[in-house]
């Protein structure tokens, strides 16, 4: 699904913001070993490398490594990109000192075996560092509103944005944790003229929106239906304050850090 569109256009023009305050966040130094899980074309993987540490970028889509090595180059860093599912990462036990996902980790179906994947490839006192779009967030709207006009997902999997709840990750995290820290904030989003704009950006490059158009391909009136809801959501959220006349909005999520106990 991640393959389809273009994603690494996504990542470079709306979100390069998350993973430098991923990384930030999460203290990484020069010399620590840092796994970016679902690292996708290396937003978060790419500044960790550039503050001196050795990384790996995991994920499940290939396809995006050609782009993710590029970035990559183009800013001077060296990070190791390899495919990995991050329900069964392929790395012995606590091999690193940081492991970060950027809404990444958010996106396997089946929470608890991704979550217990982190924290047993990090090392007793490292950091694991997440962020994630929130349920009522824009992006977690976003996926509420596409969710009726989606096929079923696969029996077990459960809906990306609940890693947005910091009950959630707490409970998946489990004592295996400590030193939690969570807090929401906001991306601010103000590269489209109009919603319609960000609606049809998002139907030509981000690829869960794709697949839900592609399966709505038959039924065109269904199609119509979710063209207005999603020009309407962001014509909700459009704060109305662009002084380049265009649309602004904020999309939350939840950024946390954990240390795994000793
Ligand atoms: C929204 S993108 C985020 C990519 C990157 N972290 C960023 O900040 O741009 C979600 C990523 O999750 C990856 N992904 C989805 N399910 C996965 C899984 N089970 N294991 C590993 N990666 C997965 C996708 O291939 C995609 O690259």
């Amino acid at each position: 699904m991640w393959a389809l569109g273009d994603y690494p256009a996504v990542a470079i023009d709306l979100i390069p913001d998350l993973g430098p305050a991923l990384v930030a966040a999460t203290g990484v130094r020069a010399g620590d070993r840092v796994l970016d899980v679902a690292g996708g074309t290396g937003n978060a993987a790419v500044p960790a490398a550039l503050a001196g540490a050795d990384v790996i970028a995991s994920d499940l889509t290939p396809e995006l490594f050609p782009a993710g090595r590029e970035f990559a180059a183009r800013h001077g860093a060296t990070v190791a990109f390899e495919e990995g599912d991050a329900e069964a990462l392929p790395y012995a036990d606590e091999s690193f000192d940081v492991v970060l996902s950027c809404v990444g980790v958010m996106f396997a179906p089946h929470h608890q075996r991704a979550a217990d994947e982190l924290v047993r490839v990090c090392r007793p006192g490292g950091t694991i560092g997440l962020i994630s779009w929130t349920p009522e967030g824009f992006i977690g709207q976003m996926f509420a509103t596409m969710k009726p006009y989606a096929p079923a997902p696969p029996p077990g999997a459960q809906p990306p944005p609940l890693w947005g709840s910091e009950e959630h990750v707490r409970t998946l995290l489990g004592h295996r944790v400590t030193e939690v820290s969570a807090s929401k904030a906001s991306l601010v989003v103000d590269e489209f003229a109009t919603p319609a704009e960000f609606r049809d950006y998002f139907k030509a490059n981000y690829g869960p929106t794709i697949a839900v158009y592609r399966a709505l391909a038959d039924d065109p009136e269904r199609a119509a239906a979710l063209d207005a809801e999603l020009a309407d959501l962001a014509h909700r959220h459009d704060l109305g304050t662009g002084s380049s006349q265009s649309a602004v909005m904020e999309w939350e999520y939840l950024l946390l850090t954990a240390r795994k106990r000793s």
